[in-house]
C-alpha cells in the first residue's frame, strides 16, 4: 500500500466512506470462517489475545473450548447458547439484526468450522 507524506494511505475514497456492517450482504450457510471477521472486529478486543473470562473467540478451537464457565455454544440450539444469550441481553459489543441471524443460523447448523 502506498503512503503519502502525512502517512495516510493514498487510496482514493478509502477513508471517505463508512464501511457497511460486516456480513451485511451474506446469505447462505455460515461457517466459522465466514463469521471470524465479525468476532475479530466486535469481540476481539476483550475475547482475543487477552481473553476475558477465559473466552477467546478469534479462533475456532478456542471458541469451541468455551469460557471459564463452560461451553458458549450448544450446537443446534442457539437459544441455549451463552453467546446468543449474552448478545441478546445487550453485551459490550453491538451486533446488527442480520449478524445475529447469521450467528443463530451457524449454531442451528451445528457450528461448522
Ligand atoms: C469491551 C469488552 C468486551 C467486548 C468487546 C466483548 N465482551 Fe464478552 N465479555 C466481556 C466481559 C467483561 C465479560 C464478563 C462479564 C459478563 O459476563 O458480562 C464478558 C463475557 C462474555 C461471555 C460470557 C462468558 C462467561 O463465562 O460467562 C460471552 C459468551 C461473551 N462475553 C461473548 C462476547 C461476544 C460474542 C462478543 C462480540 C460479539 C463479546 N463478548 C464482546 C467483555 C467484552
Amino acid at each position: 500500500m502506498q503512503l503519502n507524506a502525512s502517512g495516510l494511505a493514498a487510496v482514493p475514497g478509502l477513508y471517505h466512506f463508512e464501511a457497511p456492517p460486516l456480513l451485511e450482504d451474506f446469505t447462505g450457510d455460515p461457517t466459522y470462517t465466514i463469521l471470524q471477521p465479525f468476532f475479530m472486529q466486535q469481540c476481539g478486543a476483550c475475547h482475543g489475545p487477552n481473553p476475558t473470562k477465559g473466552l477467546r473467540l478469534t479462533e475456532y478451537a478456542t471458541l469451541m473450548a468455551g469460557s471459564e464457565s463452560g461451553p458458549v455454544v450448544v450446537p443446534g440450539s442457539p437459544d441455549d447458547s451463552l453467546i446468543v444469550q449474552k448478545l441478546k441481553g445487550g453485551h459490550f459489543a453491538h451486533s446488527t439484526d442480520h449478524q445475529m441471524e447469521i450467528l443463530r443460523q451457524w449454531i442451528s447448523n451445528g457450528v461448522p468450522e
